[in-house]
Parts: structure tokens; C-alpha cells; sequence
């Protein structure tokens, strides 16, 4: 399937990876309908995509059948990146995240399978994986998540498998690992790269929650969008798959990485203690999207921050002189 010319639903859109993916189709030539309630999302995020014809913004909640229903014409494939998003806030509010994540999602699989939807691409996320040993994390190791988030992004993994073989829905579930990049918010519930470069522009020093020692596999953003426009012309359905770099980077070296490329290594690194609900490693096989998908990460994290790094000063007119 081309996705040029497409019908194309993208939930979210008003937030980071939703608005990135958004621009991305629209330039590729896919008429995009986009749905976001503005919970977390921003309409400076759709600058852009408000300048093409092809584009139509509809403020509203996946949770609404009837709205729904009612903007649901013609569409060939949805990409599902609305969530309740932050770990933390889902300790402090597991009702809020299972309404949005899973009731979401359950409305969103039956309006699609009502109006006929050929395809639906779901968000979801490596918080699936817990906090278990085995590294890297293969899509076949048990999955024990250890934060309400990940309950609900398991859930909903096995609501698209469901959807699939009960009604035939096409759907794919890619497993994002740490995103990062271009209209990230810098807030306390957001991505860590975000809020260090936001501390770093105060010029204060950076706070590692834990020793330092924890990894991730942070992914650019350009690379997610890739792996998304794969997955919706690809002809696989019923799989799920992980999205991510490849490559782990211990937060600390992270931080320092950081201070290097932005001129900053006079600021501190400060500890303060772990996060309930954060895991202490991740890392990704991404062998089977690699295989199935031929996806091939195109950016290092050191290729990804200078990016992200670029746009950000271009964006808020900041003087950074990036190594
Ligand atoms: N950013 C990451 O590192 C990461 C990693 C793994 C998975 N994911 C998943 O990717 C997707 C996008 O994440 P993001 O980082 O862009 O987050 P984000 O918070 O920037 O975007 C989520 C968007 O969903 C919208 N939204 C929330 N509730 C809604 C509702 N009830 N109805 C309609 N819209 C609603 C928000 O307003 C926001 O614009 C999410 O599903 C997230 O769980 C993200």
C-alpha cells in the first residue's frame, strides 16, 4: 500500500510523535485527518501541517464513539497515537490512563471496524518488557510490565492481535523504545533528552534520577516515523514488533554526552533517587522490524541530539554552539 494519495487518520496529533509523523505524510502526498483532545498536545504542533489542503484537524476524544463515527469516512489506515503518555502520572492516576489508553483504543478498534478500516497502526511501547533481565528485549520474552502505563499499552497490544483474528482488522503494534527529538515537551512527565536540554538552556545543572548507571535505547524520531510509513505499507498484520536505535547509552554518559555537544561541561550532573515505575535497562533486538519491515535506524544518539539540537536553537532563536 502507497501512502501517497491515502486517506489517513492520525490520533494525536497534536502531540510529538503524532505531529512529526503528521508533517511526514502530508509530504509524501496523504490526505490526513488528525484528532487530538489537547490534553498533552499543542496546536503550535501543527504549524505546519495546517498550511496544506490536505489536512483537517478535529478537536474531540478517542474515548467518544460518536465523534468517532462521525468524521470516520473513507479511511485506509490509522495510525493510534493517542495516550495517556506519562509513567510517573499513571502511578498517581491508573484510572485516568486505563480510561484514555484502553477504553480508547477498544472505541477506536470498534469505530474502525464499523467504518471499514483497512489498517491500524497502535503506539505502543517497551514499558512492556518491565523490568526483567534478559537484554536485549525480543518480542517473544515474557512481558511483565511494572507501571499501570505498561498495563494498559499490553492490553491494547492484545486488543489489535484480537482485532485482527476475530474480525480481520489489519493491525500492526510497533514498540517504541525512548523517543526523542523535535517538539518533545520539556516537562516533568516527558523524555529525559527534552528536559536535559531544557536545563541545559537555564544553564542549570542536569538531575539524574537513580546513580546513572540505568540505560535506554533512545530512538530518534525521524527513525520512528520511518518505521511507521514501513509498517503502513507493509502487508504483515496481527504482529507486533520493536521500534528503536539498537544501541543502549547509560544515562550518565548520556548527560555527559549532552554537556560535550552543547559546550556545557561546566554544568553539574546531580542524583536524586530512582523513579518508582522506571526500569533500569532497556534495550532492543530489532532484528524481526529489521527482517519484516527492512527498517534500518539511520541515526546514532550522538547523529539524533545534534538534530534535535539544531532544530531547537533554529526553532527559539537560541545561540548553542553545538561541537
Ligand atoms: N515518546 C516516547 O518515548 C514513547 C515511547 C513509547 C511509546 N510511546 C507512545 O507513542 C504515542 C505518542 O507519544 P508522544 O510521545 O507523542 O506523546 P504526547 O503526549 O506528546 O502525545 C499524545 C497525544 O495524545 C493526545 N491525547 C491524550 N488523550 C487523548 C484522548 N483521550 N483523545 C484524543 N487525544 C488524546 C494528547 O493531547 C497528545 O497530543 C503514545 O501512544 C505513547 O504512549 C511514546
Amino acid at each position: 500500500m502507497n501512502i501517497e494519495e491515502k486517506r489517513i487518520l492520525v490520533t494525536g496529533v497534536a502531540g510529538f510523535i503524532g505531529s512529526n509523523l503528521t508533517d511526514r505524510l502530508l509530504n509524501l502526498g496523504a490526505n490526513v485527518i488528525g484528532v487530538d483532545n489537547l490534553f498533552n498536545g499543542r496546536l503550535e504542533n501543527l504549524e505546519e501541517a495546517l498550511n496544506y489542503k490536505h489536512f483537517q484537524f478535529h478537536k474531540g476524544d478517542i474515548r467518544d464513539l460518536n465523534f468517532l463515527l462521525d468524521i470516520f469516512k473513507d479511511i485506509d489506515i490509522i495510525f493510534h497515537e493517542a495516550a495517556f503518555t506519562s509513567v510517573p502520572q499513571s502511578i498517581k492516576m491508573p484510572e485516568s490512563c486505563n480510561d484514555v489508553n484502553i477504553n480508547g483504543t477498544l472505541n477506536l478498534l470498534n469505530a474502525a471496524r464499523k467504518r471499514d478500516v483497512k489498517k491500524i497502526i497502535f503506539a505502543s511501547s517497551s514499558s512492556i518488557y518491565g523490568d526483567t533481565p534478559t537484554l536485549p528485549k525480543i518480542e517473544s520474552m515474557p512481558r511483565i510490565p511494572i507501571s499501570p502505563y505498561g498495563v494498559t499499552k499490553l492490553t491494547c497490544e492484545s486488543y489489535m492481535q484480537v482485532f485482527h483474528q476475530v474480525y480481520g482488522l489489519n493491525t500492526i503494534s510497533l514498540r517504541y523504545f525512548n523517543v526523542f527529538g523535535p517538539r518533545q515537551q520539556d516537562s516533568p512527565y516527558s523524555g529525559v533528552i527534552a528536559i536535559w536540554l531544557g536545563q541545559i538552556i537555564k544553564n542549570k545543572n542536569l538531575i539524574i534520577f537513580g546513580d546513572g548507571n540505568q540505560s535506554r535505547d533512545f530512538t530518534y524520531i525521524k527513525d520512528v516515523v520511518q518505521a511507521n510509513i514501513l509498517a503502513a505499507e507493509n502487508k504483515i498484520s496481527g504482529e507486533i514488533l520493536n521500534i528503536a536505535a539498537g544501541s543502549p547509552i547509560k544515562l550518565l554518559d548520556l548527560a555527559k554526552l549532552m554537556l560535550k555537544l552543547t559546550n556545557k561541561e561546566d554544568l553539574g550532573i546531580n542524583f536524586d533517587l530512582p523513579r518508582p515505575g522506571d526500569i533500569i535497562h532497556s534495550f532492543a533486538d530489532i532484528s524481526k522490524a529489521k527482517e519484516v519491515l527492512k527498517f534500518q535506524p539511520k541515526y546514532t544518539q550522538e547523529l539524533g541530539l545534534r538534530d534535535y539540537f539544531e532544530w531547537y536553537c533554529k526553532k527559539y532563536g537560541i545561540n548553542l554552539k553545538i561541537k
